[in-house]
């Protein structure tokens, strides 16, 4: 019986992640651990969280006693880590929160994997999920490979290009069995409704100003959640150590061509004229040092491990809006307490 920590479980693709392994692999005992920031929920995880293979731990990683002891006591077999502060925006205001649990608490799951592992690496596993925006941004033509220089610009984006560089220390310098995959924007249900969009299929229903920042002009590569989690699971058990996969839809959309989808879709299911949300469209100021362009080169995965995305992108966004809009109960959930405070501060002065 394999036990598996997965780090971040109660956030946005985690509990797609920890969903689908705890269904999956009824053989293999999951641990999630999270320490259930404002983008943690439990209300994600209601179906599986009595299944007999399924364990929540409470935990902070930046907490390196806490993480010791509990590998020491679990002894667990591999690690999947997606714990992390998440949203660029966060990291301008408070670039503090990431730096700890982005650098600091990776390494103290890196030392704990170290420690408990010894020297004996058969059969284990540290998985490190990353995002595209490691390698910076693109003008309007090219792709990120695997070899793609880092070149971050946001505290979010630098603190994940770190932990990326201390995982692969741990590999080079330690011989720790590591992973790594450096994917796109992911959508689909369960998203914290600060991201472009939730927000704006919540604003949008609740004839809200659309905040777009800039001129709406930056190109971002969207891919459905569960198809990342998808390529987690087969990387997971099949990519092979050392190495770097990245993940993507090959699906580049420009934001306000994105938004304007939003809107035709949400406007239809709600009943008004499709596109008539459009007057909600509001220009802003733009978000500082914002990537022009991210897309995605996934032939490696593709190519070496037979993954690809399943669902297209049309019913992809139909099957996203449809979550929100029958799911208004989840989004006042998490939208109560500070989340107003949050809004009101990022956006009062655009
Ligand atoms: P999220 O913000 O929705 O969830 C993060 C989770 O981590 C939450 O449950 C939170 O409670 C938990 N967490 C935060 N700090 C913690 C700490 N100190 N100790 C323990 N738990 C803590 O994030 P997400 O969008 O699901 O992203 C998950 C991972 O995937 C992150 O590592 C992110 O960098 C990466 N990623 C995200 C995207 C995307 O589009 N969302 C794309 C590529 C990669
Ligand atoms: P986001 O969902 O924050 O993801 P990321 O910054 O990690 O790519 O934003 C996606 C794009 O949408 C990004 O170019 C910023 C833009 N955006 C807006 O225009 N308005 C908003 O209110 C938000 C949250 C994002």
């Amino acid at each position: 019986m394999k036990k598996i920590l997965i780090t971040g479980g109660a956030g946005f693709i985690g509990s797609h992640v920890v969903r689908l392994f705890v269904n999956k692999y009824p053989d293999y005992q999951i641990y999630n651990l999270d320490k259930l920031t404002y983008a943690g929920n439990l209300e994600n995880l209601k179906d599986v969280e009595s299944a007999s293979n399924y364990n929540f731990v409470l935990g902070d990683i930046v907490n390196g006693d806490f993480i010791m002891e509990l590998f020491q006591k679990e002894m667990f077999d591999g690690v999947i880590h997606l714990a992390a502060e998440s949203h660029v925006d966060r990291s301008i205001t408070n670039p503090m929160e990431f730096i700890m649990t982005n650098i600091v608490g990776t390494v103290n799951l890196l030392n704990a994997a170290k420690h408990i592992w010894k020297d004996n690496f058969d059969g284990k596993r540290f998985y490190h999920v990353s995002t595209d925006e490691v390698y910076g941004s693109l003008g309007e033509t090219g792709f990120f490979y695997e070899d793609t220089a880092y070149d971050p610009h946001s505290p979010y984006s630098a603190s994940k290009a770190s932990s990326d560089h201390l995982v692969r220390a741990y590999h080079d310098t330690f011989g720790l069995p590591i992973i790594i995959s450096n994917c796109s924007n992911n959508y689909g249900p369960n998203q914290f409704p600060e991201k472009l969009v939730p927000l704006f299929i919540n604003n949008i229903r609740h004839n809200k100003a659309l905040p777009v920042y800039g001129k709406g002009e930056n190109v971002r590569d969207w891919l459905y959640v569960i198809d990342h989690a998808s390529a987690i699971d087969v990387i997971y058990h099949n990519g092979k150590t050392g190495e770097t996969f990245n993940i993507g839809g090959h699906n580049e959309w420009k934001n306000i061509d994105l938004i304007k989808v939003l809107i035709k879709v949400v406007d239809k299911k709600l009943g008004r004229e499709p596109g008539s949300s459009e007057k909600l469209i509001t220009y802003v100021t733009d978000r500082a040092g914002h990537d022009l362009r991210y897309a995605i080169d996934s032939g490696k995965l593709q190519k070496e491990l037979g993954w690809e995305p399943s669902l297209q992108f049309e019913e992809g966004i139909e099957k996203t809006v449809d979550w929100y809009l029958e799911n208004q109960e989840w989004l006042d959930n998490v939208t109560s307490g500070n989340y107003q405070k949050y809004y009101d501060d990022m956006y009062k002065d655009r």
